[in-house]
């Protein structure tokens, strides 16, 4: 686990050492949890997004787009529930006056016991060698059994006072399992208190006073509110979808893994509108797509799962989260949710507006009901970029730290460099640049030694290295160097383009969904 900590800190220093994220504001010491993304981090991202939306809008003739204001009417917030529910319990340690996520504390302590059991387990599996049972192990080792025992208990504690929404409860967990401040060391809690986590500003100034607008926490809504339009003005039949990317913002309190928690981020949301009673079988549908949609990058089948939930909101029928394997352990990267008619219902009583959908096969209206794939763009940066890294060994006893981007993502396709700065050299590279241009991110460089300039390439994730030597102004062929690999092989520059394209462009991605 310290060895994994290691590297994530590592990748954080290596986002910002190569121009992908960098702490926001940071001449001014920082924003805590608010992060800028820099030339290359911008590409990428841009890279990942367009995936998504291509995904869903070129490859669902029922699928389009919508681009929604961040501003909306104070009162959807109101109707979905955000204004009354979009909570978490704080709490703050008086000697350190650091605030907390009480939620957070318990689960930390869960976690701990969880620790507690595996150390057990490992030290029995040292002891015992091969001849080491762990599901006997688990089953009869006193301390083992003791340590699971009040996991268990804390853990039903902790739900029954959540759903209950029992907030003197949750303080009493704490003092009870004896939790203390990270920073102080010290039990002097405050009381828990519940926190809404919607930015709020102040719209217009009237002589009456302004409105209250919120910064969205979500994208959703914006899709909601707009459903009946697009129906309409786009002759939509249902089933259909609404895509729409765009940024959320959310006063977190505890903000913590780099850009896995932040409190300005950019959401990909689809909405599918589905007839009622239609909706379990398109939540398979989609949970299916979407995590074939991910697999399709090849950064390792082994690292997703899903996360059913066993809980569900009330006005869910259906929920599951997809979770990757970062360094710190399988995290949630995308939620796919059956939503109901909640949603639409709430803003048709709240709006006062008839906003059924009449269908003219069944000749009747109603509310559909509605399937979300929801993700959050940040996450799925911070999974491509972690399982891309890697510190590789060489033969030659060097090392180069090499990004295995997904070649349809990498933030620049290829890299165009004259062995030497004269010769015409330069004007021969400059020409190959001005050809692959118009196509593809491509980067001249001529400073440093070869073998520098392709460490920089590396660690950027550029997929190939293009070299003209003395040999391209006799024969008009230059060395294509593949990253992953590092093979070298000759070829034509007329060849160029095509074998660039074959393998960067996003369609060779798309087709793999069908
Ligand atoms: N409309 C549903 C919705 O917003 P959510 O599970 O709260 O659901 C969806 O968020 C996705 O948005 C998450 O799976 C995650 O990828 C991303 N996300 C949520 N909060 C985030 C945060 N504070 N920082 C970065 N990404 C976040």
């Amino acid at each position: 686990m310290a060895q994994q900590e290691d590297v994530f800190k590592k990748i954080v220093a290596h986002a910002k050492e190569y121009g992908f994220v960098f702490q926001s504001s940071e001449i001014y010491d920082g924003l805590a949890a608010v992060y800028d993304y820099g030339q290359n981090g911008v590409e990428l991202k841009n890279n990942i997004k367009r995936y998504w939306w291509d995904a869903m809008t070129l490859l669902h003739e029922n699928i389009v787009g919508i681009d929604s204001a961040i501003f909306m009417h104070p009162t959807i917030w109101k109707a979905s529930g955000h204004v009354d529910a979009f909570n978490d319990p704080l709490i703050d340690n008086r000697d350190s006056k650091k605030r907390y996520r009480a939620d957070v504390l318990i689960e930390d302590q869960i976690a701990k016991y969880e620790d507690k059991i595996n150390k057990e387990v490992a030290k029995a599996a040292k002891r015992f060698g091969e001849s080491f049972d762990e599901a006997m192990f688990r089953q009869t080792n006193p301390r083992v059994l003791e340590h699971q025992a009040k996991r268990d208990a804390l853990h039903q504690r902790y739900s029954d006072a959540m759903n209950a929404n029992d907030l003197a409860e949750l303080k009493q967990i704490i003092v009870d399992e004896g939790i203390v401040c990270p920073i102080s060391g010290t039990k002097n809690w405050t009381d828990v208190r519940q926190f809404n986590l919607m930015f709020k500003t102040e719209m217009g100034s009237t002589a009456d006073g302004s409105m209250t607008v919120y910064l969205r926490p979500e994208t959703a809504q914006g899709i909601f509110v707009n459903y009946l339009n697009v129906q309409k003005t786009g002759r939509m039949r249902l089933p259909f979808g609404i895509a729409q990317i765009g940024k959320a913002f959310r006063n977190e309190i505890v903000a913590r893994q780099f850009i896995f928690r932040m409190r300005e981020f950019e959401q990909m949301e689809m909405q599918f509108f589905v007839r009622p009673g239609e909706e379990l079988k398109w939540f398979k549908q989609w949970k299916e797509w979407r995590l074939k949609w991910h697999k399709a990058l090849g950064l390792g089948d082994q690292k997703y799962r899903y996360h059913d939930h066993e809980k569900l909101a009330h006005y869910a029928n259906a929920a599951t989260d997809i979770e990757f394997l970062m360094p710190f352990g399988f995290k949630e990267v995308e939620g796919i949710h059956s939503r109901t008619n909640f949603d639409l219902s709430q803003h048709e009583k709240f709006s006062g507006k008839n906003i059924k959908y009449f269908d003219p096969e069944l000749n009747e209206s109603y509310v559909p009901y509605v399937i979300e794939t929801s993700i959050g763009v940040d996450r799925m940066f911070l999974s491509v970029l972690c399982s891309s890294y890697e510190e590789q060994a060489l033969e030659n006893g060097e090392k180069r730290v090499v990004l295995h981007l997904p070649e349809a993502l990498a933030p620049v396709k290829c890299a165009v460099m004259p062995l030497v700065r004269k010769d015409g050299l330069p004007d021969k590279a400059r020409e190959i640049v001005n050809e692959l241009k118009f196509d593809f991110a491509t980067h001249y460089d001529e400073k440093d030694s070869i073998g520098k300039r392709y460490r920089r390439q590396d660690a950027i994730g550029t997929p190939f290295c293009i070299t003209v030597d003395h040999q391209t102004l006799d024969d008009n062929t230059v060395t294509l160097r593949e990253r992953d690999s590092m093979e070298q092989t000759r070829v034509n520059v007329a060849d160029l383009h095509k074998l660039i394209h074959d393998r960067v462009s996003l369609t060779s991605l798309l087709r793999k969904l069908g």
